[in-house]
């Protein structure tokens, strides 16, 4: 089965109001939507939630993901975002579990079960982040880990819920680190991703979903990634953060 290849920039607590404007300007001059759609490819960004709404109405075509949402509709949580809020300004694309909120915010694998519920049950789309930390890879634990993440963030979703989402595989060592894991590496745990998914949602699902490799992906190694048979796309950091780097990302996909 073939599936659509996925490059998605995460802007983190980067590029201010009139800095992400400028990007999307840059990328419409840059037709770089029309090119990707020529070749099957999906982009996106996922702009803090300040600047959401401006890239929304300035995106052209590119998929526009939060980086974060609650789980409740409204509420006493101060601080959070919520999905209608999300939905009131034309965004249906989020990531949940940035190994940055496990790591800062004290975000679990239950509270994005939580949270991934509760935006497919909205049709959103979501990227479901799981990675090892560095000592869990040096202990050997990578998959153990990735097998919570997965299993725990999924938990009472059904085979069609899976529709809608996306994994990304960070491990936290690799993220801003320059320190990419091997392509070896990501299509090992990729795979392993994959049969995953099809031990809890069957043979279809796992084929279909796409499946992404995060942690320092540059113009000069993205097309190896994008070789692994089960390696879908990338979730960049800094260099989804210019837009010319964004566009050559695209190229050498
Ligand atoms: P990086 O970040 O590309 O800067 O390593 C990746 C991510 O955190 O999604």
């Amino acid at each position: 089965m073939s599936r659509k290849k996925l490059l998605m920039g995460n802007w983190k607590m980067n590029l201010t109001i009139a800095e992400a404007n400028a990007f999307c300007e840059d990328v419409k001059a840059a037709s770089l939507v029309r090119q990707a759609r020529q070749r099957g490819i999906m982009i996106g960004v996922a702009p803090a939630f300040i600047a959401l709404q401006s890239v929304r109405k300035h995106a052209h075509g590119l998929i526009v993901a939060s980086q974060d949402c609650h789980y409740a509709d409204h509420g006493a949580y101060t601080s959070n975002v919520s999905i209608p809020m999300l939905q009131e300004i034309g965004v249906d694309w989020s990531i949940i579990g940035h190994s940055e909120r496990r790591q800062y915010e004290g975000e679990t694998s239950f509270t994005c079960n939580r949270k991934i519920k509760a935006l497919v049950k909205q049709q959103f789309h979501v990227i479901y982040c799981v990675g090892e930390t560095a000592k869990e890879y040096d202990q050997g634990l990578t998959k153990d880990v990735i097998r919570e993440q997965v299993v725990t963030g999924l938990m009472g979703l059904s085979k069609d819920d899976m529709q809608y989402l996306v994994i990304a595989y960070e491990p936290v060592w690799s993220i801003g680190t320059g320190k990419n894991a091997s392509v070896e590496i990501a299509e090992d745990i990729c795979s392993y991703i994959r049969s995953l998914i099809n031990e809890l949602f069957g043979k279809v699902a796992s084929q279909k979903v796409q499946i992404l490799y995060g942690g320092s992906v540059k113009p000069n190694n993205i097309h190896d990634y994008c070789q692994a048979p089960d390696v879908d796309g990338a979730l960049v950091g800094g260099a989804s953060l210019k837009s010319e780097s964004f566009k050559e990302l695209l190229e050498n996909m």
